[in-house]
């Protein structure tokens, strides 16, 4: 299927800067899976049945954008959906090690599978979901970094329960 495109990810939680990509990799392509790691390698605030249900917010707001969690390996996941395009965010210089060590794994597994890489907009370049996830245990505003539905399950898991209010960063 080649006009799907994977954008997998762990997204505890799913940020503005993800968001991003999201709509602007919904424009290349004619759909699009979020799909979110069910087990990945570092801890999570939120379960995958969590991060799976803000995901679905999200796409109830765009079209052809969908959500699902997977298991195992990515390139598993991809294959089995048909698809042949992984879709990640560049933020800065520090991520591509990572981001490349990751795509020539992937490559070695499955040649047929193209990791395509997204320039994060300058906005969100230095976006993570740790430091939200820091802002908010803190007590601190996260409305500059994530949607409003993340926003109100990260206050939920945090036991915050009035937020300062603030100025969202428009798209
Ligand atoms: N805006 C804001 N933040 C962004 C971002 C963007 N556009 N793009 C990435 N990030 C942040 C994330 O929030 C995350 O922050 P955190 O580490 O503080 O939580 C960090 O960058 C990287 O996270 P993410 O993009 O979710 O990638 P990941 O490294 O957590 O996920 C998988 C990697 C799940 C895709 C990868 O581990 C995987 O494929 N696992 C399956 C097993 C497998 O196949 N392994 C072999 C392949 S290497």
């Amino acid at each position: 299927m080649k006009d799907l495109a994977i954008y997998p990810g762990t997204f505890d939680p799913l940020t503005l800067g993800h968001v991003d990509i999201i709509k602007r990799a919904a424009r290349l392509f004619g759909r699009i899976i979020i799909a979110i790691s069910a087990k990945p390698r570092k801890t999570t605030l939120f379960t995958a049945p969590e991060r799976l249900a803000m995901a679905k917010s999200l796409c109830a707001q765009i079209p052809k954008v969908e959500a699902d969690v997977f298991d195992g390996l990515l390139v598993d996941y991809i294959r089995a959906k048909g698809a042949h395009v992984i879709i990640r965010g560049l933020r800065a210089f520090s991520d591509f090690e990572y981001e490349f060590q990751m795509a020539l794994t992937n490559r070695q597994m499955a040649p047929d599978i193209e990791t395509l890489f997204m320039m994060t907009k300058e906005s969100y370049s230095f976006l993570n979901s740790s430091m939200v996830r820091e802002v908010a245990a803190l007590g601190g505003d996260t409305a500059k970094f994530v949607p409003d539905f993340v926003q109100k399950e990260l206050n939920k898991k945090t036991g915050i329960r009035s937020q300062k209010s603030g100025v969202r960063i428009q798209n």
